[in-house]
């Protein structure tokens, strides 16, 4: 294991965000994690393929960790289903494309999404229907503050939309994913509820009774590719802002001015609303703020036009904030980590 000083962030962070680490290390082994926890730093930042990060400032003074750890085991199979536990640092589309391989199924819809398996656990990734979360029977933590291992149960995870028990403010950043536990079915039962996919499959003429994991896993790439950029290409983190869910009486309220208004039923009643719908309302499609601008085929993706700072990025995401809050009465949320 190596530490890096001065090290360049740039590929760690699809954002394309000019950022050097003070210190920069990956560790291969829990063991490792531990020795270089053991120094205590002043500050540690954990992160996953970079994927939903935006860096605000060129230099972060502290030690980057990133996890090395890409073990797969199988740990127990029945006729139905099987067990299996994932290093953190395994990239998460080269386990959906595993699990297909190997006949173990649930992770298809999820297909393409950037970033690795342990950051999957943090942020509930999801897409077509399905979240990361639907299928984690556990999750084995390393405290970054204590050191102490814990292996947090399904349940203790709290998963809800793009959020987890380590997204609460009382655990976030404090928390190493070491290993995964998905419990994955045997038996192929695609989820193709999700609207956008109902879509394509009705245009390509694809019967579902006919669909195989391979043809959905092909279908979502496609989907992913037509609407978002490619990050080799344009800097971007997906989905700046989270959509959001709102009470039964706003979302009437705002539909009897906006009847045309897409929207989807959520928990406990209320409505979730498309954020690139209302930030495309206001005008944003397409629209530069510097080197920043909000994506010309998906609204709720901003992008890095060339050389943007993290601090252009973060003015544009205050304009867009500020004009759907004074249009709809939303206060939208970031879903990329900030990191001042
Ligand atoms: N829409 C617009 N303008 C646009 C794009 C979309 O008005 O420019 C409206 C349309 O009504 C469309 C609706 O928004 O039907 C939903 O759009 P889309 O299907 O593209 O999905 P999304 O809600 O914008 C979410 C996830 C994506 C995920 C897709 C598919 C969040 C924050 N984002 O986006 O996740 O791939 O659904 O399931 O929930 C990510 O998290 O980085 C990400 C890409």
């Amino acid at each position: 294991m190596t530490i890096l000083k001065d090290y360049p962030l740039l590929r760690h962070n699809t954002f394309g965000i000019a950022c050097e680490a003070e210190r920069y290390a990956e560790y291969g082994s829990e063991e490792e994690l531990r020795q270089l926890l053991a120094e205590r730093p002043k500050r540690v930042l954990h992160i996953g393929g970079g994927s939903n990060l935006l860096f605000l400032k060129p230099r972060f003074e502290g030690l980057v960790l990133h996890s090395g750890i890409r073990t797969v085991e199988l740990l127990s199979e029945t006729e139905g289903e099987a067990l299996v536990r994932v290093g953190g640092g395994y990239v998460w589309d080269d386990l959906v494309s595993l699990a297909i391989s190997r006949g173990w199924h649930g992770l298809e819809n999820l297909s393409l999404i950037p970033g690795e398996a342990g950051a999957a656990a943090v942020q509930n990734i999801g897409a077509y229907g399905r979240e990361a979360g639907d299928f984690i029977e556990e999750v084995e933590g390393l405290s970054l503050e204590t050191l102490q291992s814990r292996t947090f149960s399904r349940s203790e995870c709290a998963y809800s939309y793009r959020s987890s028990l380590f997204k609460t403010p009382r655990e976030r950043g404090r928390w190493a994913v070491i290993r995964v536990t998905f419990r994955l079915s045997k038996r192929f039962a695609p989820r193709l509820d999700h609207g956008g996919l109902q879509r394509e499959l009705r245009l390509r003429g694809i019967a579902e009774a006919s669909l195989t994991p391979e043809g959905l896993r092909s279908l979502v790439i496609e989907i992913r590719r037509s609407k978002l950029p490619d990050a080799a290409v344009t800097g971007n983190a997906g989905s700046f802002f989270k959509n959001p869910v709102v009470g039964r009486a706003q979302f009437e309220r705002l539909r009897s001015e906006y009847p045309e208004l897409p929207h989807y039923e959520a928990e406990e009643g209320r409505v979730k609303l498309p954020a690139a719908w209302l930030i495309e309302q206001c005008g944003w499609k397409g629209r530069a703020l510097g080197k920043a601008a909000v994506h010309s085929r998906q609204a709720l993706v901003l992008v890095n036009l060339g050389g943007a700072t993290g601090e252009e990025v973060l003015a544009l995401c205050r304009a867009v904030q500020a004009d759907v809050s004074k249009r709809f009465g939303i206060a939208l949320e970031p879903e990329v980590n900030i990191i001042a």
